[in-house]
């Protein structure tokens, strides 16, 4: 079974410190919604599975709820269930970011499938 995304959201915190908990969690029940509907999880999508995960904290701490997407490491902020669906769709469907609510970039320090070009095993 390939991964093609793995979406992270600090729906609920323990501490509540980066959003309004109310509105992470209809973030996540829009998100559990959205990807069973159209069929993310079925470990036979070609393109392959979305996998979803409740964190508790993304260590951002502001301007949340926030979402995490791997493999590109994309941090969301000020998600809403609106915002859910228009990322779901823009993004994890089509590919291309919603640059306008992105708050961070977290890339792997080695590239997916590759190795940092400064290792020197890679010469
Ligand atoms: S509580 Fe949302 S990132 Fe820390």
């Amino acid at each position: 079974m390939a991964i093609a995304h793995h979406l992270l959201l600090c729906a609920t915190p323990t501490k509540a410190l980066c959003g309004d908990p109310a509105l992470g969690a209809a973030s996540w029940e829009r998100l559990k919604a959205l990807v069973r509907s159209l069929g993310l999880e079925d470990p036979d999508r070609p393109a392959g599975v979305v996998l979803r995960t409740k964190a508790d904290c993304l260590r951002v701490c502001q301007g949340g709820p926030v979402l995490l997407v791997w493999p590109e490491g994309i941090l969301y902020g000020g998600v809403t269930p609106e915002r859910i669906e228009r990322i779901v769709h823009e993004h994890v469907i089509g590919g291309r970011p919603v640059e306008e609510w992105i708050i961070r970039r977290t890339p792997f320090a080695v590239p997916l499938g590759g190795q940092k070009s400064s290792d020197p095993a890679s010469a």
